[in-house]
């Protein structure tokens, strides 16, 4: 099979990459697990390095899906963005971070690019307040769309539109959207980065992280990557790869599931504030609605008074209470406690992040099995 024969994501999914194997392989990709090569063929491959036969296929498949050049595989979602930030950036340079970012990005930036003398501002979101935060060492500007946890939109064109402007290098962490519901670079972002661990894996048995973008900023993120050591072994690969081939249903069916279980969310007593982009009076809906193709499978609710967190997670069932998102199976969790732990509390206060706040990654169960199980555990014991 040719790669890119046919652009729809569906067929890309499972076509994009993937090479001519003799006959005996079969239809799939043959797992390699070698880890010594002969160094005297071109290019010299170690598994380090992110070029074995299987990392190769994976990075142009995501490449393929999110309209970029060339893409890097990492062993997760913090490699890839240790990678891109420790590739790109000097100390004494700066960058812009959306303001309530997920909490693991939060701390790469408190705990080791801000000691290593990079610099950062904070950006509300509002694109008329960015330009006002770019100084003559600024590098690059990183968003999330939808922000992990509280759902917050941001412009991509508008973004996108200013770093290109300012010789800025725009990056978004796509991880909550995936490539079936948004594609930045068709709005001009230089950058995607992905926590594979969540959509793009799918199933909560794999840790893995993407960068995509043009060859020549690929090219720059590399070396760091490589000496990092933030490369994915072959057995792994081969399940992301497994696991790309029913992406676009799963997300389909997981956006569909949560626009369901935001609407019926939003009407119970027991809820005092639902964070989700296909609801018509979030904030983001109209941009949501022009910039992506489905509002996604996350969605945050904050319980009322009245309904104690701990009870209603122990009286939930089905709905596992786990960290990490974006599984087959849904899950629930308090980001206050898990993604957003290890940041301030006055941070968290700030942001709205308390023990109240559920952030729900809505699987593939029957959607009233799942809503008879947070109906039950909405009810005030
Ligand atoms: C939005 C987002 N970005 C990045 C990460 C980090 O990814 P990983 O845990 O694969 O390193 C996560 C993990 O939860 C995430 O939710």
């Amino acid at each position: 099979m040719t790669a890119n024969r046919n652009d729809s994501p569906e067929t890309q999914c499972i076509h994009a990459g993937a090479g001519d194997f003799p006959a005996p392989f079969g239809l799939n990709t043959p797992i390699v697990t070698s880890s010594a090569f002969d160094y005297r063929s071109e290019p010299v491959r170690y598994p380090r390095y992110h070029n074995t036969l299987n990392h190769d296929t994976v990075a142009a498949r995501l490449a393929a899906l999110e309209g970029g050049q060339a893409a890097l595989v990492t062993a997760s979602g913090m490699g890839a963005l240790s990678a891109i930030f420790l590739g790109l950036m000097q100390p004494g340079q700066h960058a812009i971070l959306l303001d309530g970012l997920y909490g693991g990005t939060t701390d790469l930036v408190e705990g080791l690019l801000k000691p290593l003398g990079m610099r950062f501002s904070i950006w509300n979101g509002d694109p008329d307040h960015l330009e006002g935060l770019i100084t003559e060492h600024t590098r690059l500007i990183h968003v999330e769309s939808p922000t992990n946890p509280l759902l917050g939109i941001v412009d991509l064109a508008r973004v996108a539109e200013i770093a290109r402007r300012h010789g800025l290098i725009s990056l978004i962490d796509n991880t909550f959207a995936s490539p079936v519901l948004q594609r930045p670079i068709r709005f001009g972002f230089d950058l995607v980065m992905h926590s594979a661990t969540k959509y793009l894996g799918g199933h909560s048995d794999l840790l893995s992280g993407a960068v995509i973008g043009s060859e020549a900023l690929l090219d720059r993120i590399r070396p760091t990557a490589i000496r990092l050591g933030s490369s994915l072994n072959g057995q792994d690969l081969a399940l992301l790869e497994r696991s790309l081939k029913t992406l676009v249903v799963r997300v389909r069916q997981q956006s569909s599931s949560a626009g369901e279980l935001a609407v019926r969310l939003n009407r119970h007593d027991a809820v005092s504030q639902v964070f989700y982009p296909g609801l018509g009076d979030h904030p983001g809906h109209a941009l949501a609605q022009a910039q992506m193709d489905g509002f996604g499978g996350m969605l945050s609710f904050r319980l009322a008074p009245e309904i104690d967190p701990d009870a209603f997670l122990d009286r939930l069932d089905l709905i596992q209470p786990a960290v990490s998102l974006a599984g087959v199976e849904s899950s629930i969790c308090q980001p206050a406690q898990t993604s957003h732990s290890r940041i301030a509390a006055t941070e968290r206060e700030r942001l709205g992040i308390d023990d109240r706040l559920m952030r729900l990654s809505v699987g593939l169960e029957a959607i009233d099995d799942l809503w008879d199980d947070l109906s039950v555990a909405l009810h005030p014991s």
